[in-house]
């Protein structure tokens, strides 16, 4: 039996290949001889469960958007069909919505593995570059999703968010209007918010993704120990040539991506099944009642992933000031890799300095995101958001200083395979 079906798919293979010949060596490039460093360790599986949240999303976003209604009268109706009424429909967008949160615990963890091992450093300034710009274009995409079902703070949030472009001098007030398409969120807004977030961030989306992956693979990738592997010793069982410390990725990546994956799906299907709301942090109370124009809710507030740079913006007390802060923040991210002058690149080697100030932003940001969450209207708690966000910039204004000064440690010749 395994004879026949073993014979049979190499019978599909060899008709495919005969046909499609150009097929073969972009799988060999990227999965079965796309060598990838033996050391990898628990941190390297969020850009592949990066991957399996994109694909979770779109398809659950595309059975949504069958019974969708994207005008401002029936959207609101229409989710709480999807949720009665449809068949799974409840199912479906929970998955959607729980999704959208997984999306960002995994890629801030992902962008958090990257500052971790100095995956940005030279030669994968461009891979940093596009994660990225996937990762404006997500924010986007979030946002543009959260109007959609138009309850309260749909509305709100977009009345905010959108009258940020106010603050820009002389065409500010042109600008808000042209984005809504009206004076205050409407069916205009609405239905060029589905447009873009059903069709072309998507396809923004899986453009970028798709090279991202491939920067990567152009040059091979970062592990733990920040050892370049292509330029250590070759040959290993599988190849004279290839790098001596790589392992092809398909098999073995691809079955110890597909445990954590189980175990991923398996902990995502507790929170779709028991807390889908996660008490107001996935799903804000707020938006379990319709937008209302005439009713303000007590504190509007975007979704937690959000609120670390919204913090930010609300401790600035000018408008303007406050939106160059906020977009400021996400624009110095961009400069990583040419900011870090450090001559090792994983945490691993680098000195106490280094370590504590990389844990200190990384605390800086949870509390900032707290701060975003709350209603901000404590004094105390604004005084330490601006401590906070002046600590955010000065961690990246100054880091050509702290990576130099910093003492590192000798950096192995070849990768090491225990924590
Ligand atoms: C939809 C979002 C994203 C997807 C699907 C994705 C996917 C991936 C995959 C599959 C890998 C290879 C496996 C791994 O190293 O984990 C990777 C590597 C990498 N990603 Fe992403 N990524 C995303 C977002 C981002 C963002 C936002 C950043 C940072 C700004 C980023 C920066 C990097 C870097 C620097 C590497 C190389 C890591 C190394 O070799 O050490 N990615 N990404």
């Amino acid at each position: 039996m395994a004879n026949i079906i073993t014979r049979t798919a190499e019978g599909v293979v060899d008709w495919f290949n005969a046909r499609a010949p150009g097929f073969m060596p972009v799988y060999r490039k990227h999965m079965s001889e796309y060598y990838a460093p033996k050391n990898f360790n628990i941190w390297y599986i969020f850009g592949v469960l990066s991957i399996v949240v994109l694909v979770n999303q779109i398809l659950t976003g595309i059975f949504l958007t069958m019974h969708f209604k994207p005008s401002a009268a029936e959207a609101f109706a229409s989710v709480e069909y999807i949720m009665r009424d449809v068949e799974w429909g409840w199912l479906i967008r929970y998955m959607h919505s729980t999704g959208a949160s997984l999306f960002f615990i995994v890629v801030y963890i992902h962008m958090f593995r990257g500052l971790m091992y100095g995956s940005y450093q030279k030669p994968r300034e461009l891979v940093w570059i596009l994660g990225m710009l996937i990762y404006l274009v997500l924010m986007a995409e979030a946002f543009l999703g959260y109007v959609l079902p138009w309850g309260q703070m749909s509305f709100w949030g977009a009345k905010v968010i959108i009258s940020l472009f106010g603050a820009v001098p002389v065409i500010g007030n042109g600008l808000t209007e042209w984005i809504m398409g009206d004076y205050l969120p409407g069916d205009a807004t609405l239905n060029r918010f589905f447009a873009l977030h059903v069709i072309a961030l998507p396809l923004v989306l899986l453009l970028l993704v798709v090279l991202h992956i491939f920067a990567l693979h152009e040059v091979g990738s970062n592990n733990p120990d920040g050892v370049e592997i292509k330029k250590g010793p070759k040959g290993n069982r599988w190849s004279p040539t290839a790098p001596a410390d790589g392992v092809p990725f398909h098999p073995y990546y691809t079955v110890k991506d597909g445990f954590y994956v189980g175990g991923f799906l398996i902990f995502a299907a507790f929170i779709v099944f028991f807390a889908p709301a996660m008490g107001g942090w996935f799903l804000e109370h707020d938006n379990f009642s319709e937008a209302n124009r005439l009713v303000t809710p007590e504190h509007i507030k975007p979704v937690w992933y959000y609120t670390p740079y919204y913090a930010m913006l609300r401790v600035v007390p000018n408008k303007l000031g406050g939106v160059l802060v906020m977009f400021g923040a996400i624009a110095i991210l961009f400069l990583v890799p040419w900011l870090d002058r450090a001559k090792v690149k994983s945490y691993r080697y680098r000195g106490v300095l280094s370590k504590v100030l990389l844990g200190l932003f990384a605390i800086c940001f949870v509390w900032l995101g707290k701060i975003g969450a709350g209603p901000g209207t404590d004094p105390v708690e604004t005084i330490i958001g601006r401590f906070l966000t002046a600590f955010y910039f000065l961690f990246f204004l100054t880091m050509p200083i702290w990576t130099r000064i910093d003492k590192t440690k000798p950096v192995p010749d070849r990768v090491t395979t225990h924590d």
